[in-house]
């Protein structure tokens, strides 16, 4: 791919690694492509981050399509920099496009986009414990059009952002609201594909909580609201009598490259991991009768986040005294580790 590059007449001052916080800021450049009908992919730029203009009708603005992903890139003791599963991000990027009709961006073409921008900025990367280069590539429909039909021309952009951990708590535990009332995804909907969709219609559950002074929501099934699904942006796992429980991925939950990640490790480890649907009650029941041992979230931005507190219909379960379990804190220490080139990357998986 060729990419063309548009240097900035100013670089920008780089943020204290110490306070950085989640997304705030973002790093001097910018990738931007285009695709038509007529052209396919072409006009692929590194240019300075900034402002990008949009026609009002441009088809994003009014139906949504858009989809996007999340990943990191971190810097070795030695300055190498590394990425983390790569291709995973590129196969769910190409899924979601494919059920949202959008254009279906090669997989080598993702790859190839993000390590192009993430090699100019690497002086970004921050390298204080906890920190990473936080990479999000998106697209979006651009045709002009008011009437709702796949658009035929996208934007495809990754801009960077040096971040610190997604949660306020750290990697302390956090307090998770069970949602009952609004729903996430039903089979047949777009659960599996990371869309900006997904996060809009999420937004009112996550109010409430955060009012009710809980961190994030565990969403429940759409249609019996019986079964536990995910958290607002992770995935979630609970260790009930040393089984490792997880919901499958059958549509209605997001394809985690990090719950992918963990759960290799856990059978690697010799843990039973059991993806199936789990029953909120027998979930709850876990909790009263303490063989709930641990529970956890797993997600790129959050990495791997302790849940200390369930509640439920007005009922609240305490995890291991709310304190990040044994399990937890080895699976955060071995993902980290493999990250940031610490430990041998026997399953291969940075680039
Ligand atoms: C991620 O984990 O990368 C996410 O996309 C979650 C969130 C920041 C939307």
């Amino acid at each position: 791919m060729e990419v063309k590059f548009i240097p900035t007449e100013q670089l920008k001052e780089k943020p204290d690694e110490n306070a950085l916080g989640f997304g705030n800021y973002f790093t001097d450049y910018m990738f931007t492509m285009d695709w038509t009908k007529e052209k396919g992919w072409h006009n692929a730029v590194i240019e300075p981050y900034g402002s990008i203009q949009l026609d009002p009708a441009s088809m994003v603005l009014h139906y949504a399509q858009e989809t996007f992903e999340g990943l990191k890139a971190y810097k070795t003791k030695e300055g190498k920099v590394l990425l983390f599963r790569p291709d995973m991000n590129a196969k769910r990027f190409a899924n979601s496009n494919r059920r949202l009709c959008m254009e279906v961006l090669p997989e080598e073409m993702f790859v190839d986009a993000i390590a192009t921008l993430v090699s100019r900025e690497k002086e970004w990367i921050p390298t204080i414990e906890g920190t990473s280069l936080y990479i999000r590539p998106f697209m979006f429909a651009t045709e002009s059009a008011v009437g709702v039909h796949p658009s035929n021309a996208y934007k495809f952009m990754i801009v960077l952002s040096p971040v610190g951990a997604y949660y306020p708590e750290g990697v302390n535990p956090v307090k998770i609201y069970v949602e009952d009332e609004y729903v996430r995804a039903t089979k047949g909907g777009t659960g599996f594909a990371k869309c900006g969709g997904n996060y809009a219609a999420s937004i009112a559950a996550q109010v409430k909580a955060e009012k009710l002074g809980y961190t994030q929501v565990l969403w429940l099934d759409g249609v019996e609201r019986k079964y536990v699904e995910e958290v607002g942006t992770m995935n979630a796992m609970f260790i009930i009598d040393r089984k490792i429980i997880t919901a499958p991925c059958d549509g209605t939950v997001l394809p985690g490259v990090t719950r992918d990640s963990v759960i290799q490790l856990l059978k690697s480890w010799g843990y039973v991991v059991e993806e199936r649907p789990l029953a909120i009650d027998e979930l709850m029941e876990a909790g009263r009768n303490k063989t709930l041992q641990e529970a956890f979230g797993t997600g790129t931005a959050a990495v791997i986040s302790p849940i200390g507190e369930l509640s439920y219909k007005g009922e609240s379960i305490i995890i291991n005294d709310f304190q990040t379990g044994e399990i937890t804190q080895r699976l955060y220490d071995t993902l980290t580790g493999i990250q940031w080139g610490k430990l041998e990357d026997s399953f291969h998986w940075t680039y």
